[in-house]
């Protein structure tokens, strides 16, 4: 079996060893030839000799070339310390030839090729450390996974794949069924009533490093194939979730960056999450929150504010430090555009500086002024951006402002983890577009106040969050074991009985058949990963990843298939 190059070093001088990999680098300094040769592990040179037998092959090698050499380690006369192997070098005396290249596509020592270039040779960008890396971290992670929750007595388990349509908010991706003429099976969103099942089969501690698929509108941080590690657990409450959880994620810090994370995590609610950072997602790495500041303004003579408020709205504000003399009118444009996509109706501005400047200047009397400066402790040079209307307008315009600012104004520390759970989640949000209310988590998820259900706008969701520096890295909740419970959730939901059995029937007979009380979690483990890695690039932690039109651009799926594959599938195109 072959040796790691990077496992050789000063111990193995004189060995005579026979190494195979790629040719990354070649300088030819005529009379010596130097090579780089690079496997899994890294980087060994390799030096050939003029009187060597192997010369005049080396003098041929050319880039990407796979090789096998023989030769014998020395120590290097000028050590490099940025190659592990910096130490050494090996004196080749012979070099095999196992496969040419044609000139590559795009250079791997200096990329400057499209994303689109990279991802058609994925498999040359694979070669380079910068991936490479990411996917071997990614593996460690899984790794860690396993060897914590096994610790831990958890089973691994899997789940089908060709699956019954599961209800977690996009849609389906649907495999048609031959034998079974027009139906079709749907590709599992997530396991999560498989998992649930498990823990009625008496399994206790279930987990999986799960495939899931999800036919959505993708973001940076988003796949329509993605990974979770999912787990459900019985006779359990929140905090033994959470604390699972912590655990876990403290096993996988721990293994792969050395860190000890600090537990427990902080612990806030969806409301205050919402109200003082404008995200249920926020990224606590700085502060810049956001005031309420509508008190202020309740007799005010401005009637865009006082429309407002007696619409029932809110006027709210993020404080700048000692940057109003730095932001000009065209900057606050700027800002106001951002806004504006969150529905904002515009972005007021104030300066401080003893007294108050800015568009809304003219209405802030002295005991606004008076108001606003105790509030929000404002110092000479003070900008102060408002957004009035709507509660949920005001703050995810806000929410998003916020976090320009915190990347423009470089608050944000890339060394920090902050780890947060969100808890306390709406039950049920209003879809604009279904026009109906949906759940918030699934409709599996435990109210936490089974008799005010009927309040859709306020009741609240045995379910919790965890965020990681504005990533939103998993989520999950205590779940329903009871069936009259289910019933009258499926109930709010809109499901009739009828409609609810058919989707759901299994589900339903189950719980009538002895179900402990459960609960779970899934994390992204692409979205961990790529905060382990520092990346905002979820492609680069996936071996082979789709594009943002959902294509993998190496084999060209999706693609048509054969008239005679579709009549077998009875399947007839519009
Ligand atoms: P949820 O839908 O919140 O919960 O998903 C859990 C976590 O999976 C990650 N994630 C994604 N990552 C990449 N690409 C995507 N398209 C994508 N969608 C989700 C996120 C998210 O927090 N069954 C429940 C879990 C449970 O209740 O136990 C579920 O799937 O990091």
């Amino acid at each position: 079996m072959k040796v790691n190059n990077i496992n050789f070093n000063k111990d193995n001088l004189g060995e005579i060893v026979t190494l195979n990999g790629w040719v990354s680098k070649k300088r030819d300094l005529g009379g010596l030839v130097f090579i780089d040769l690079r496997d899994r592990s890294g980087i060994i040179q390799l030096v050939i000799k003029p009187e060597s037998q192997a010369y005049k092959l080396a003098l041929e090698l050319k880039n990407e070339y796979v090789i096998k050499v023989e030769g014998e380690i020395s120590l290097r006369e000028h050590a490099n310390n940025n190659l592990k192997t910096g130490d050494i070098e090996v004196i080749v005396s012979n070099i095999e030839v196992l496969n040419e290249a044609k000139e590559l596509p795009f250079d791997l020592n200096k990329v400057t090729a499209l994303e689109d270039t990279r991802l058609k040779y994925r498999y040359l960008d694979l070669r380079r450390d910068e991936l490479k890396e990411k996917i071997i971290m990614k593996h460690l992670i899984m790794q860690s996974t396993r060897e914590y929750l096994n610790k831990n007595d958890f089973l691994e388990i899997e789940t089908p794949i060709l699956c019954k349509s599961t209800p977690e908010g996009a849609r389906d991706y649907l495999v048609p069924s031959r034998v079974n003429k027009g139906s079709f099976y749907a590709l599992p969103q997530s396991p999560q009533l498989f998992k649930q099942i498990l823990m009625m089969s008496g399994f206790e501690k279930y987990y999986q490093i799960a495939r899931c698929f999800r036919d959505e509108d993708l973001r940076a941080d988003r796949q329509p194939e993605f990974t979770q590690i999912d787990l459900e657990m019985s006779f359990v409450s929140e905090n033994d979730i959470m604390d699972l959880t912590e655990g876990l994620l403290a096993n996988i810090f721990k293994n792969t960056k050395n860190l000890e994370i600090k537990r427990p995590f902080i612990r806030m609610t969806y409301k205050e999450a919402m109200d003082t950072y404008g995200s249920d997602k926020p990224d606590t790495r700085f502060e810049l929150k956001i005031n309420d500041i509508t008190e202020g303004f309740k007799n005010t003579d401005f009637t865009v504010f006082k429309d407002v408020i007696s619409n029932k709205g809110i006027i709210n504000c993020l404080v700048v430090k000692n940057k109003a003399e730095t932001y000009s009118r065209k900057d606050i444009d700027k800002l106001t555009e951002l806004v504006k996509i969150y529905k904002a109706n515009a972005l007021s501005f104030l300066k401080y500086n003893g007294q108050f400047t800015g568009s809304i200047a003219k209405f802030i009397d002295d005991n606004t002024s008076k108001y606003l400066k105790e509030k929000l402790n404002l110092e000479d040079n003070d900008l102060i951006l408002i957004v009035a209307g709507d509660y949920k307008i005001v703050k995810t315009s806000l929410g998003a402002l916020r976090l320009k600012l915190g990347k423009d104004l470089d608050l944000i520390s890339n060394d920090k983890f902050n780890f947060l759970w969100i808890t306390d989640f709406p039950m049920f949000e209003y879809s604009e577009e279904e026009q109906r209310y949906i759940s918030c988590h699934h409709p599996f998820t435990h109210p936490k106040d089974i008799n005010n259900i009927e309040d859709k706008e306020n009741a609240l969701a045995r379910a919790y969050d965890i965020v990681l520096n504005g990533y939103e890295i998993g989520g999950g909740s205590i779940r329903i074991h009871r069936p009259e419970i289910q019933e009258k959730v499926l109930k709010a939901l809109g499901f009739s009985k009828q409609e609810a059995y058919d989707k759901f029937g299994f589900l339903l007979e189950a719980l009538t058949l002895g179900a402990p009380p459960h609960g779970g979690l899934a994390l992204g483990l692409e979205r961990l990963t790529m905060i382990i890695c520092g990346t905002d690039n979820i492609r680069d932690v996936i071996a082979f990843p789709k594009t943002a039109s959902a294509s993998c651009l190496m084999t060209d799926a999706p693609n048509k298939v054969s008239t005679k594959q579709l009549d077998e599938l009875h399947i007839h195109l519009k």
